[in-house]
C-alpha cells in the first residue's frame, strides 16, 4: 500500500495511437463542428496535433443557453449545472439535503424489547412486520438500480441529474434503514431478503416493475425516437406514480399505524422519514413527467394514455392483493378492504397529477392521518425516538 511519503513513479505516457472516442449521446454536448466533440474523435496523440485557437464565435457558441436545455434528448452540456432552467429540480435537491437523516440515529431499544417479549405483539402483527420488510428490503435496491443504471443516463438536464444523485443516495439510506430494523430485531435475514422471490404477493409486485427497469438499464436502449421516448416516459410513470406513489403505501400505513399505537416506535419513525423522502421522489418524478410531456406533446397519444390507465389498474390490483396477504384478518384497526378505497383514492390522485382523468368513482381517504405524516417537517419528531438531530458533517480535527 502506498503512503503519502512514498515516491510515486509517474506512469509512462501512452505511445500507441488511441482508438477514436465514441461519445454516447447522453454525454454529448452541443458544439459546432470545430468544437470539442469533433476533436475527441481524432485518432492521433492529441499532444502531437497543433490545435487551432478557438475563435470568439466558437467559444460563444459552446456556452450553455438555458432555453436550449431539454429533459430528454437535450444537446446542451450535461456537465454544466448552471444556468438553471429547471429550478424546481434544484429546489427539490436542496429540500432533500435539508431533510437528511441516517437510520442509526434512531434508537431501536424499545422495538427490540417489544419484539423479544412473547406477549409484546400478536401473531398477526408479527406477520405484518415481516411481510412488510419482505417487500421493502429489496424495493429500494430496485429503485436505486433503476435510477443509477437506467433513468440517470437518459435525462439530459443537469439540474434533474443532480436531484437523481441525491435520490439514489436516499434509496441507499432506505435500504440501510430496513436492514438496520431487520438486524436490530434479529429477524431471519434469509427469510426477509428472499421474500421477493418466495412470497407471491411481493414477487408479483416486483415482477410487474422489473421489465420497466430492464428497458432503461439495457445498454442498447437510447431515446430519440417517438417509440423509445414513450418507453422511457412509461417507465418514469410506473416508477414515480405506481412504485413510489402507490406500491409503498400499504406498507407505510401499516408500520405507521403500529407507531400510532405506541408499538415499534423506532421502526415507525424511520418509516416516517422514508415516507417524507418518497413523497418528494414521487413529486419530483411527476414534475419530470409533466415537463417531458410539455416539451414533447406528441408522446401523449390516446393509445399511450390507455396503456398507462391499464398499468394503473393492474398496480392497484397487485397492491390490494399485497394488503390482503399481509392482513388476512383485521389488525391494528386496519383491514384489507379499507385499503381498497385508499388505493383507489391514491391512484386517482396520481392520475390527475400527470393529467389523466380519475379512474375510480370519487373515493374518500380512509387514512387522513397519513397526510399529516407525509407533511412532516424536519423540526417535528412525531414519534420522538430519534436520539440526535442531524448535524452537517462531523467536526474535523486537524491535530
Ligand atoms: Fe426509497
Ligand atoms: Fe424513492
Amino acid at each position: 500500500m502506498l503512503s503519502w511519503d512514498d515516491e510515486v513513479t509517474p506512469a509512462p505516457a501512452p505511445r500507441a495511437p488511441q482508438a477514436p472516442v465514441q461519445i454516447q449521446p447522453q454525454l454529448q454536448t452541443a458544439v459546432p463542428p470545430s468544437g470539442r466533440a469533433q476533436r475527441e474523435n481524432v485518432a492521433l496523440d492529441p499532444a502531437l496535433v497543433a490545435k487551432p485557437a478557438d475563435s470568439a464565435a466558437d467559444i460563444a457558441a459552446r456556452r450553455v443557453n438555458a432555453a436550449d436545455k431539454r429533459i430528454i434528448n437535450g444537446k446542451t452540456d450535461v456537465n454544466q449545472l448552471v444556468p438553471f432552467k429547471y429550478k424546481w429540480a434544484w429546489d427539490k435537491y436542496l429540500a432533500g439535503c435539508a431533510n437528511h437523516w441516517m437510520p442509526q440515529e434512531i434508537n431501536m431499544q424499545r422495538d427490540i424489547e417489544l419484539w423479544k417479549n412473547p406477549n409484546g405483539l400478536t401473531e398477526d402483527e408479527r406477520r405484518l412486520v415481516k411481510r412488510n420488510l419482505g417487500f421493502f428490503v429489496t424495493a429500494d435496491s430496485l429503485a436505486a438500480n433503476n435510477i443509477v443504471l437506467g433513468t440517470y443516463r437518459h435525462i439530459t438536464a443537469p439540474e434533474c441529474r443532480q436531484y437523481l444523485l441525491r435520490q439514489a443516495f436516499e434509496e441507499a439510506i432506505h435500504t440501510h434503514a430496513y436492514q438496520y430494523i431487520v438486524e436490530s430485531l434479529g429477524l431471519d435475514e434469509g427469510e426477509v431478503f428472499n421474500a421477493y422471490h418466495e412470497v407471491a404477493s411481493i414477487r408479483d409486485k416486483d415482477e410487474f416493475l422489473i421489465p420497466f427497469i430492464d428497458t432503461l438499464t439495457d445498454p442498447s436502449f437510447t431515446t430519440g425516437t417517438t417509440e423509445n421516448d414513450q418507453t422511457l416516459l412509461k417507465s418514469l410513470i410506473v416508477f414515480a406514480c405506481l412504485m413510489e406513489g402507490l406500491f409503498f403505501y400499504v406498507g407505510f400505513t401499516q408500520i405507521l399505524a403500529l407507531g400510532r399505537q405506541n408499538k415499534m416506535m423506532g421502526a415507525a419513525e424511520q418509516y416516517q422519514y422514508i415516507l417524507r423522502d418518497e413523497s418528494m421522489h414521487c413529486n419530483f418524478g411527476i414534475d419530470l413527467i409533466n415537463t417531458i410531456k410539455m416539451e414533447n406533446p406528441h408522446l401523449w397519444t390516446p393509445e399511450f394514455r390507455d396503456e398507462i390507465k391499464s398499468l394503473f389498474l393492474r398496480a392497484v390490483e397487485l397492491e390490494y392483493r399485497y394488503a390482503e396477504d399481509t392482513m388476512p384478518r383485521g389488525v391494528l384497526g386496519l383491514n384489507a378492504p379499507m385499503f381498497k378505497g385508499y388505493l383507489r383514492f391514491i391512484a386517482n390522485r396520481r392520475a390527475q397529477q400527470i393529467g389523466l382523468d380519475p379512474m375510480f368513482a370519487q373515493e374518500e381517504n380512509p387514512f387522513p392521518w397519513m397526510s399529516e405524516m407525509i407533511d412532516l417537517k424536519k423540526e417535528r419528531n412525531f414519534f420522538e425516538t430519534r436520539v440526535i438531530e442531524y448535524q452537517t458533517g462531523g467536526a474535523l480535527n486537524w491535530e
